[in-house]
């Protein structure tokens, strides 16, 4: 059994669906599929899209991502209640949004799977964000589209939407598990990741145009507090998505990887032109 890793699909982008439905439906039938969010704000198309997947794949995991959760079309009343419909969705097509463990008959040790939820945590909202400085960025994020198309309950208790989520993963993080660990999240929890080293800036072929100088993404990239969570669990491997930015990277024991399909403008600069929706192969049992 062999696991792989996929994220930002962007089923929204026709080229993109495209791309989806023309993967192979033979590979992958005994494998397993991590989708580390940002399908669509559409459920009809979210759906579409994870029926799909999990015809070709033998297990299915999955986290909701930002794009997932925004709220256009008045179908929930703001976007945790999306989050827990997305979850009863999953929950019909037989795709799995809790830790399970995967590849354990036959004399294989197998491997669990730990789906960590996950929100980012603005500078000026505490501690645990990944915020680095860019000289003359936009504080107010006015181009930032989760702005407009998310909505958050109020909380009695003052609990930001960052700590929902990670309270909701506290229980699959403080058990133990008796054999390797593979959680995945669509945030980033390192604010290291998000800048490419030096073997990862040469696979992605030429620097990309910052297109848009007043953003800086590190205001929205994820928080720290999913990197302790990671490394009380132990895992060997942590998969995310979000950037859209290709990573490959060991820190401290850890194997941090992020395999997008991102937005087809995306894609334009990479160096073979040939753009095709293979996941990554992260581990074999
Ligand atoms: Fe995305």
């Amino acid at each position: 059994m062999r696991v792989y890793a996929l994220s930002d699909l962007h089923v929204d982008y026709k080229r993109n669906m495209s791309l989806l439905q023309q993967m192979s439906d033979i590979e992958y039938v005994d494998d397993v599929l991590l989708l580390a969010g940002d399908i669509s704000d559409d459920l009809d198309q979210l759906k579409t899209c994870l029926a799909h997947l999990r015809a070709k794949f033998r297990f299915l995991f999955f986290v909701p991502g930002n794009h997932d959760l925004w709220v256009r079309r008045k179908e929930c009343v703001d976007s945790i209640a999306k989050f827990w419909r997305i979850l009863d969705l999953c929950q019909s097509l037989n795709v799995s949004t809790n830790p399970a463990k995967v590849g354990g008959s036959g004399g294989a040790a197998g491997v669990w799977i730990v789906p960590l939820y996950s929100w980012y945590v603005k500078p000026e909202e505490g501690d645990c964000s990944l915020y680095v400085l860019k000289a003359g960025d936009d504080p107010t994020l006015s181009m930032w589209s989760d702005n407009r198309f998310t909505r958050w309950p109020t909380s009695d208790n003052g609990e930001s939407a960052a700590d929902y989520f990670l309270r909701l993963n506290e229980k699959h993080t403080r058990r133990t598990y008796d054999a390797p660990v593979i959680s995945f999240s669509h945030f980033l929890p390192r604010t290291d990741l998000i800048f490419g080293s030096g073997r990862e800036k040469i696979a992605a072929g030429k620097p990309r145009k910052d297109r848009h100088p007043r953003f800086n993404f590190s205001r929205v990239a994820g928080c720290t507090c999913l990197e302790q969570q990671i490394r009380r669990l132990n895992a060997a491997v942590h998969v995310y998505g979000h950037q859209h930015r290709d990573r490959f990277r060991l820190i401290n024991d850890v194997l941090y990887v992020s395999h997008c399909l991102g937005y087809p403008r995306d894609r334009i600069a990479e160096p073979d032109g040939e753009i095709n929706c293979v996941p990554k192969l992260i581990w074999e049992t």
